[in-house]
């Protein structure tokens, strides 16, 4: 009798202890979000678990929340649903049922995951895909790319271009009655990355005739250089990205060998020959005072000898666009960049979105203060936050009046 008193009694103890995350000041709704996040982190810890016993590598396991969160394509009263190949790279194709005034707009959209999970299929982003297609009436293509750590950069990249690539062809933008004009690329977190990283691949493809309308980088991650912005400091305590998950699928983008990853979490690991790239991510000048908030810059601390040379991906501007010079950002089509305040990639986007500014670039930079990275793919019950509504409506509305 006694023991079991206990057990009633320190059960939902153990399991308020489990639950409880430390949460950044100013963040919607924070006591729901750390509710929300349990399976995330019971995930996470199981993950650390099976790779630290050699049973599955770290992401393989991570994968578990894909996994239970994919449907399989399906279509509904507005918009047709449907898994082909572009290039031999699986897609997942939105085409809308309404009847086209003229030409229908497009969007090309790569998911997030830290280019090591995620899949066009989960239920956020296939819901997410489905409303922008169905509420401007256009055509969303959601591609599957392959991951890491079985398909390192440049493979994800590549496979995003190529869709892309086949699908700006006169004849594919036709045959789905698109209008060469009013094409966007799209991606949230590496996605946003991918997506970035292709609108500039495609100012210097010569067979490539139709241009972007407009590049679309929700919280993406821009730059593998600075690891230690203002907005990575801290970085532990951020919901569903911590500083050290970011810093894990930063380096298993290019290696699983752990000199890598350990270099980064130190902020050691650039050689001091790439040190005219720092002027690229130089938060001092690039990041506004809100977001400094008052901390001194410090130079960067050289390292990771022979690590650029054995990984160069990690300087390579397909990897991290934000180390693509002034001359080759002034193309880019006008840009939409959402950023959230409890977020390690805030300075990321923010910096970028001021780079393209100051070159000339039509920039829409929508901060919002009370979110975290991931927030937008939080609209569908029971995973479901008012904040997640908000950004989800104004990128939307960005888009219905920009593409
Ligand atoms: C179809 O579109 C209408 C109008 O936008 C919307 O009210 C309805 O919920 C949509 N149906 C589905 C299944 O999403
Ligand atoms: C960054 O900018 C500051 C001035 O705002 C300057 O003192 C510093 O040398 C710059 N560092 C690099 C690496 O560009």
């Amino acid at each position: 009798m006694g023991a079991k008193l206990l057990c009633l009694c320190l059960l939902p103890a153990l399991l308020a202890y489990y639950i409880y995350s430390p949460m950044p000041e100013g963040l919607a709704e924070p006591w729901k979000l750390m509710v929300l996040l349990t399976p995330f982190k019971a995930v996470g810890h199981l993950a650390a678990a099976v790779d630290l016993l050699g049973l599955m590598h770290y992401m393989e396991a991570m994968r578990l929340i894909t996994v239970i969160e994919t449907v399989v394509a399906t279509s509904d009263e507005n918009v047709t649903v449907t898994s082909t190949e572009f290039n031999n790279v699986p897609v997942r194709l939105y085409l809308p049922r309404r009847a086209p005034d003229g030409l229908r707009r497009a969007m090309v959209y790569f998911h997030g995951g830290g280019w090591c999970l995620g899949d066009a299929g989960m239920k956020s982003y296939d819901h997410m895909c489905r409303r922008v297609s169905n509420e401007l009436n256009a055509v969303v293509v959601s591609v599957n790319y392959r991951l890491a750590p079985e398909h390192r950069f440049p493979v994800p990249f590549e496979d995003v271009y190529s869709v892309t690539k086949f699908f700006l062809q006169s004849r594919v933008l036709s045959q789905y009655g698109v209008d060469p004009t009013r094409v966007c690329v799209a991606g949230d977190s590496a996605g946003g990355n991918l997506a970035a990283a292709v609108a500039q691949q495609l100012l210097e493809d010569a067979e490539v005739k139709t241009k972007l309308k407009a590049q679309v980088l929700l919280y993406p991650a821009l730059q593998t250089l600075d690891l230690d912005l203002p907005s990575y400091r801290d970085g532990d305590n951020k919901p569903l990205l911590p500083r050290r998950l970011m810093v894990r699928f930063w380096s298993e983008y290019f290696t699983s060998d752990p000199s890598l990853r350990e270099a980064m979490a130190s902020n050691r690991h650039v050689p001091a020959e790439s040190g005219h790239l720092f002027q690229f991510v130089n938060w001092s000048q690039l990041l506004p005072a809100g977001m400094r908030k008052g901390l001194a810059y410090t130079a960067p601390t050289y390292g990771g000898a022979g690590l650029a040379r054995r990984y160069p991906g990690f300087l390579d501007p397909r990897a991290a666009p934000l180390l693509a010079s002034d001359a080759r950002l002034r193309h880019l089509p006008r840009t939409y960049i959402l950023t959230c305040e409890h977020d390690v990639l805030r300075d990321d986007g923010a910096m970028y979105a001021q780079r393209l500014r100051a070159a000339g670039v039509t920039v829409t930079h929508d901060h919002t203060q009370d979110a975290f990275h991931g927030a937008i793919m939080f609209t569908l019950w029971p995973f479901e936050l008012a904040v997640a509504h908000r950004l989800f409506n104004s990128y939307v509305e960005w888009l219905k009046e920009n593409l």
